[in-house]
């Protein structure tokens, strides 16, 4: 079974309580949820593998560790996954990135894909899948199930607030899927929204309506 990591630095819960708060505008939002994104990185990759490698400091030579060739792609669920893809790429700049688009029907609350663009040896790379939210896990089962498709094997899934049964759609359908989040809400209401969440991440990011 993948693992399932739920974030509990202070500056993190401190930073999504204000995503949370109704009186947070689009501007300080959009900063705070790449903020999160950058800090929850530092667990996501606390597996990279690395290798020695020989260095000179201006007094000797050493070894040394560096991260190494293995390459990664950050996967952004649009639309909402785009708020976290530039904290991610301060700590992680050569990283490629691929986006695909998934909305979910108001009626059904079914995943809708209209929009894919990965890079081309995206079997070869460890995946860092990205979304704002896990309600019903619809969305990022989907997304999930279409990478490995593409070939990808390794996948890990970093979202901010995810529900209880949005953890548990994902590690049902896709156990060898690392999960972090930041959050856990316990509720979806009528139309799967996450209680207490957040709101539409998407609407709240691009004050859209
Ligand atoms: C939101 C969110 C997830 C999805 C989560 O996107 O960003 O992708 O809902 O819900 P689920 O777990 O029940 O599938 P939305 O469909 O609202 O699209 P948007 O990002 O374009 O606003
Ligand atoms: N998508 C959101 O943006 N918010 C939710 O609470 C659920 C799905």
């Amino acid at each position: 079974m993948g693992k399932l990591v739920v974030m509990d630095h202070p500056l993190i819960l401190h930073k999504v309580s204000m995503i949370r708060n109704k009186l947070t505008g689009s501007k300080e939002f959009r900063e705070l949820v790449s903020e999160i994104a950058m800090l929850m990185a530092y667990e996501a990759t606390r597996d990279l593998q690395l290798e020695e490698v020989e260095i000179e400091t201006p007094l000797t030579k050493m070894k040394t560790k560096m991260l190494s060739g293995k390459k990664l792609a950050i996967v952004p669920i649009l639309r909402a996954g785009l708020g976290m893809v530039d904290g991610l790429l301060s700590l992680i700049p050569a990283a490629r990135v691929g986006h695909i688009g998934l909305y979910r029907d108001p009626e059904t609350l079914e995943p809708v894909e209209y929009y894919c663009k990965l890079p081309s040896d995206i079997a070869e790379r460890d995946i860092l899948l990205i979304d704002p939210m896990l309600a019903t896990g619809g969305s990022a089962s989907a997304a999930i199930q279409f990478l490995k498709e593409k070939g990808a094997v390794n996948i890990r899934f970093m979202c901010i607030i995810a529900s209880r049964k949005g953890i548990d759609v994902i590690r049902n359908e896709h156990p060898d899927v690392d999960l972090y989040v930041a959050a856990v809400d316990e509720e979806l209401n009528d139309h799967a929204y996450i209680v207490p969440g957040l709101g539409d991440a998407g609407d709240r990011l691009f004050g859209t309506r």
